[in-house]
């Protein structure tokens, strides 16, 4: 697996059973069950194809009774299961589909969550919702830094900084050692944007510096 998928996958904690949504190759829960950190998986999709390339895998190493294969849109068929795992999509489809389904999203007492892209979108949505992030994590792959962020619900809204979903407070609490390399290319998409004169109202503005500030 790549650095990124074992990020994902060493941050579930031991539990029954995981569905992984988007598994277009099941190696995650492939992983997670050869590693005896959950007893049941079920690798879901919305599509046939990256199903069938599920169905190879887990047959590949005799899991047929373990991991069972789901056709469908988001969470829709993860009710009554321990951890929801959602990766590798952005972070604005992420947190909608975490909306769409929201009484099976707050059962769940582990939201693993790997936004590709706008994760203050879903750190947004979450704190805004009475999810609350327990785990953060950063990791390299190639030249490009990943963030994984692990929630569940509490019913308790989460009052934020602005800048609070950019940087993630657990990341700058830790002083994540990758934490300066993620911020300087948050710093310089948000600056080319400025430059762009996209959101001009970025100019000058407190998120920018302090992002600055955290960036030594
Ligand atoms: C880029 S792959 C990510 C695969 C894997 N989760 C990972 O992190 O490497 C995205 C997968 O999510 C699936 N997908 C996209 N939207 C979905 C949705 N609403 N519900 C379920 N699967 C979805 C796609 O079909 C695709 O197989």
């Amino acid at each position: 697996m790549s650095e990124r998928m074992l990020m994902i996958a060493d941050s579930v904690q031991n539990c029954t059973s995981i569905f992984d949504t988007g598994s277009d190759h099941a190696f995650i829960p492939i992983y997670l069950i050869g590693k005896n950190i959950c007893k049941l998986a079920v690798a879901s999709d919305i599509r046939n194809g990256p199903i069938k390339v599920a169905e190879k895998n887990i047959r590949k190493f005799d899991l047929e009774d373990k991991i069972s294969l789901s056709l469908c849109d988001g969470i829709a068929n993860a009710a009554g299961t321990d951890c929801i795992i959602i990766t590798g999509m952005g972070g604005q489809l992420i947190a909608d589909i975490l909306k769409r389904e929201v009484k099976i999203a707050k059962k769940a007492s582990q939201l693993i969550l790997q936004p590709m892209n706008a994760p203050e979108k879903l750190r947004r949505y979450l704190w805004d919702n009475g999810f609350s992030i327990y785990f953060e994590n950063l990791c390299r792959e190639k030249h490009k830094v990943y963030n994984v962020i692990c929630a569940k619900y509490t019913g308790e809204n989460h009052i934020y900084k602005e800048y609070e979903l950019h940087a993630s407070e657990y990341l700058v609490a830790k002083e994540h050692p990758l934490l300066e390399r993620y911020l300087k290319t948050k710093l310089k998409r948000l600056d080319d944007m400025v430059k762009g004169g996209n959101n001009p109202e970025l100019k000058n503005s407190k998120l920018i510096s302090k992002l600055k500030e955290l960036v030594k």
